[in-house]
């Protein structure tokens, strides 16, 4: 039997990680201690996980926002994108995440560089607005897909001319089309998952002060994307 495509996409992202992504023992340490520690397995892949330490550097950004830490793998490499002074401020609703990632974040040796504000992130993003933190060069949006659409709306709040904000997960594995799923007897979990990341690129697409695409992706994460885009 021919194998489906799909059937390569690990094996082809493990080449290539080992090729050209050179994820080092600290950023794989990061996520088998988050593995351990009982947190879900949903980090972004190592090559994903480096193309937003590379997007950092071409933006030659020194602040960014980050939504949904989990175990700080993604906040690792973000904050690898960074100089020396600067400062990711990643936001995570769980107490126990924010403890595993701050553990993990100081091995990797970047802690100085990350605060972690806990609690759900539509209640700290404001907190952030009122201390005056943005504006931030890079977002990524990474948590609770149902608040999508909201998180890009504090993502334009918090940035300025030429940031860039980028969210995960927004194929879905193709049920990003599925609008219709809502009542279906289906998952209201990912129902609501599905509302919101349309919702959101919605918003991409429509939004006079942005300009946006998307990427699918393919890999041991299934088939997935972001969305990319620039605050004109
Ligand atoms: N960015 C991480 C993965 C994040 S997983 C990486 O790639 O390594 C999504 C995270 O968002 C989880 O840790 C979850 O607890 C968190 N989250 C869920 N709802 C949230 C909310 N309302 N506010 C902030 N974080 C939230
Ligand atoms: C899930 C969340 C993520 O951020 C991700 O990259 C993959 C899966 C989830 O909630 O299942
Ligand atoms: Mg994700």
């Amino acid at each position: 039997m021919n194998a489906g495509p799909g059937e390569r996409w690990v094996e082809v992202e493990e080449y290539l990680t080992a090729t050209l992504v050179g994820e080092d023992e600290t950023l794989a340490a990061a996520r088998d201690a988050t593995v351990a520690a009982g947190l879900p397995h949903i980090e972004v892949a190592a090559p994903q996980g480096k193309l937003l330490m590379l997007l950092a550097r071409l933006t030659g950004a020194r602040k960014v926002l980050e939504i949904g830490t989990l175990g700080g793998y993604s906040t690792t490499w973000l904050a690898r994108g960074l100089p020396d002074d600067g400062e990711v401020v990643t936001c995570e609703y769980e107490a126990r995440h924010a403890e595993v990632a701050r553990e993990n974040l100081e091995r990797a040796g970047v802690g100085a560089k990350v605060s972690i504000r806990v609690g759900a992130a539509l209640d700290t993003l404001p907190q952030l607005e009122a201390e005056g933190a943005g504006p931030f060069d890079l977002v990524f949006i990474d948590a609770d897909k149902e608040n999508n659409a909201n998180y890009v709306n504090w993502a334009l709040k918090l940035t300025r001319s030429g940031s860039l904000i980028v969210v995960d997960n927004v194929v879905r594995g193709g049920s990003v089309l599925d609008a219709d799923q809502a009542g279906a007897g289906g998952d209201d979990a990912e129902a609501a998952a599905i509302r919101g990341t349309r919702d959101a690129l919605a918003l991409l697409g429509s939004d006079g002060r942005l300009e946006a695409t998307a990427v699918q992706t393919v890999g041991s994460k299934g088939w997935d994307g972001f969305a990319f885009a620039l605050v004109k």
